[in-house]
């Protein structure tokens, strides 16, 4: 049998004329950097997908992994190996062994936008690719949104209406037969954990209610 795979964007994905400006200044200024729309992680095969919003400029743009040397990943990837969906120690950087399991992370945007902030057409020109990777996974049974953005990509690439899915932390979705259960988080950022918006404790809820779907 073959394994499944999903459409990715080309290192030179041209879609979005700011995040192209954006990677060519950060491509002269870290020359060191993936610099480059970001691969999701994670085996397809697994029953959860994790969306995020985008990469981070010093973290994912600079190890290609998703949330990998970005603050939001210093609570994401040791809850999920609290919750037994990953094994290894999480080393913040691409190649620490560190490995998921029965999950995957992506973002709605793959490139990092300035100021961590998307816009409307980059998160509708990003879509396709979150299509593909959920077409991709035949096990795929609950999706976590991280934050208000992630929750909408995945509303609207399933090709529901905003106004009738509303974003909410600890949600549980269920959007319909044959669709993935959608559950919601505040992300897990610097900004929201040092407000006190998000505790690991409300994190771990939102894991503790997503365990239960499986
Ligand atoms: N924040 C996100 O939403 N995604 C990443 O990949 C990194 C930080």
């Amino acid at each position: 049998m073959t394994s499944p795979t999903s459409a990715v964007p080309t290192p030179d994905c041209d879609l979005c004329p700011r995040l192209v400006e954006f990677r060519h200044d950060n491509q002269a200024k870290y020359p060191d950097f993936f610099n480059a729309p970001v691969p999701s992680f994670g085996p397809l095969e697994a029953q959860v997908l994790v969306c995020g919003l985008a990469p981070g400029l010093k973290g994912a743009n600079c190890t290609g992994r998703p949330f990998t040397g970005d603050y939001a990943g210093d609570l994401l990837y040791p809850t999920l190996k609290t919750f037994h969906f990953a094994t290894g120690e999480y080393g913040a950087r691409a190649d620490d062994g560190f490995e998921l399991v029965n999950c995957r992370i992506t973002n709605a945007v793959r490139c990092v936008p300035p100021q961590n902030k998307t816009t409307g057409p980059e998160e509708k020109a990003c879509r396709p690719f979150l299509i593909d990777e959920m077409k991709a996974m035949p096990n795929l049974k609950a999706i976590l949104a991280l934050g208000g953005v992630a929750h909408n990509a995945v509303i609207q690439t399933l090709g529901l209406k905003k106004s009738q899915w509303k974003f909410g932390h600890n949600a549980r979705h269920e959007l319909g037969d044959e669709l993935p259960i959608l559950f919601d988080s505040y992300h897990c950022s610097r900004y929201n954990t040092n407000t006190g918006r998000l505790t690991e404790e409300m994190f771990h809820d939102v894991f503790r209610s997503l365990c239960e779907e499986l």
